[in-house]
């Protein structure tokens, strides 16, 4: 894993309540001490951004959107939330093409590169998710469909950035890739970012996620070229998610 810090995020998608927040002063207590050797990162709903930083301030938990829009600018675009806004509440991170935004919201790579540029342009670091459908890995196109989502939405001037590998058929499921083949994507991963920004993407951190729990996360972490995890609804309690955490062979 050479000296990237493994990064274990918690996508809390459109779940939780202020009264939720609390989850987060209970997973720093259980994870602190697993601090300086894992980077623990909790992206709950936008409207709880703020008050999460709040709740965080002083801990080990980071927190991060799990969206931002294209735009760099301040801009007259209703709904949106600009990466500036995320990083002026507190957030670190931004999540970039999760699965659900790309099938849901009709996100192209491109508008996801642009998502990524304009969260690196505010000081934030864009975790740009990847990953196949079900059909095209049966069809045998993983290679090709990962390959070209990596190349179209990563950020174009590179620098600091995350890959989530999330298979879409892996995700709020039961059932994940085998290690082997977890270990495949992630080495392609790698191989298409050295392609893209040569020495730079040995600092890129890849994370799976998809179905990620308590019980397979230990085993998904010793897979070579696996620098954490993006879990979704195991990053809700922080019973489950300090578990995921202290489960890592650098937590202990
Ligand atoms: P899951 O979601 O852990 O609930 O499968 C993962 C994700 O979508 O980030």
């Amino acid at each position: 894993m050479g000296a990237r810090k493994p990064l274990i995020a918690g996508n809390w998608k459109m779940f939780g309540r202020n009264a939720d927040l609390a989850e987060i002063g209970a997973l720093a207590e259980t994870t602190g001490p697993a601090a300086a050797k894992i980077e623990v990162l909790i992206c709950p709903p936008a409207v709880l951004i703020a008050p999460a930083a709040w709740q965080a301030r002083g801990k080990s938990i980071l927190i991060g959107g799990q969206d931002c829009s294209p735009s760099a600018a301040d801009a007259a675009r209703t709904g949106e939330i600009s990466a500036a806004m995320l990083a002026d509440a507190g957030a670190r991170y931004v999540i970039v093409g999760h699965s659900e935004r790309r099938q849901n919201h009709k996100e192209t790579d491109d508008l996801v590169r642009q998502k990524a540029e304009a969260a690196i342009a505010a000081g934030l670091t864009p975790i740009v998710c990847v990953g196949e459908t079900q059909a095209e890995r049966a069809a045998g196109q993983v290679a090709e469909v990962v390959g070209r989502q990596v190349k179209a939405s990563a950020p174009g001037q590179g620098g600091a950035f995350v890959v989530a590998y999330e298979p879409v058929w892996a995700i709020g499921g039961n059932s994940t890739p085998t290690l082997a083949e977890i270990g495949e994507v992630h080495a392609l991963i790698r191989e298409t970012l050295a392609g893209q920004f040569g020495a730079q993407a040995n600092e890129t951190r890849i994370l799976y996620g998809g179905s990620v729990g308590p019980k397979n996360a230990g085993e998904i972490f010793t897979v070579p070229g696996v620098d954490g995890a993006l879990v979704g609804r195991a990053s809700l309690k922080a019973s489950d998610f300090s578990a995921i955490i202290l489960g890592h062979p650098a937590a202990v």
